[in-house]
């Protein structure tokens, strides 16, 4: 898989993939993640990005021809199953999604600022809006790295043990059950007799209860709505 992602502050992107999984992702070549700095694209002497809103307003908005001339570039080269908009009124990003957009070739991902981008450029380029949650963001880098770094863990190959994306929690609509390491007891407190026994059958279902029982207490909303 490929991503691209387009902002106007590359540098926030450095931190997020350097290390752990995602670092171990680009090294397998299991992804490749490009990031382009949308400024080297405007056309404007001072580089300038962002404008006054048209009918005044606070906040300025990202003006259209570099991102429009950028994404024209991108496009020129490849087809891109999604070209992704991250914005706090898209569509709320669940597991779903990620399971969905893993199984993309090349992903680009567009991140906003201040009051967002020129309508046109979500008119002319955008496939699909995406929050990753009701509050707002300074920029939609942070959003981005979310994103990528949730859709990149389940590609195959990227997690060591190739089934443990499938435990996670959300994989089917339950939250994950509590999990225990070594000292079996800490302070007097115990690791449930269960997990300590080897009955594997018996560790299963006392997973299975403890995720419904965690997600009837934590979210009961998953319960109600399982076809989400
Ligand atoms: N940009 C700013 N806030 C955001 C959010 N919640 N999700 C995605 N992009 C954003």
């Amino acid at each position: 898989m490929r991503i691209d992602i387009l902002t106007i502050l590359p540098r926030l992107l450095e931190g997020p993939f350097a290390d752990s999984i995602m670092k171990r992702a680009l090294d397998k070549d299991c992804v490749e993640i490009h990031i382009h700095d949308i400024r080297e694209y405007s056309t404007d002497k001072h580089k300038k990005v962002d404008d006054y809103a048209f009918g005044g307003g606070a906040g300025m908005v990202m003006t259209i021809q570099p991102i429009a001339d950028l994404i024209e570039k991108l496009k020129a080269e490849r087809e891109y199953d999604e070209v992704i908009y991250l914005t706090p009124d898209g569509e709320k990003l669940e597991q779903r999604m990620c399971n969905q957009l893993s199984l993309g070739t090349n992903l680009m991902m567009l991140c906003g600022h201040y009051k967002g981008v020129d309508q046109r450029v979500r008119d002319m380029y955008i496939t699909r809006e995406i929050s990753i949650g009701d509050y707002v963001l300074s920029g939609g880098e942070l959003a981005a790295a979310v994103l990528t770094d949730a859709i990149v863990r389940l590609i195959p190959g990227v997690l060591g043990d190739e089934t443990s994306a499938l435990s996670d929690s959300f994989q089917d609509q339950l939250l994950a059950p509590p999990v225990y390491t070594r000292p079996a007891e800490y302070n007097g407190r115990k690791v449930p007799e269960i997990l300590m026994g080897g009955n594997l059958k018996a560790i299963d279902e006392w997973r299975h209860e403890q995720s419904v029982r965690r997600t009837q207490e934590r979210r009961p909303d998953l319960l109600d709505h399982p076809e989400k």
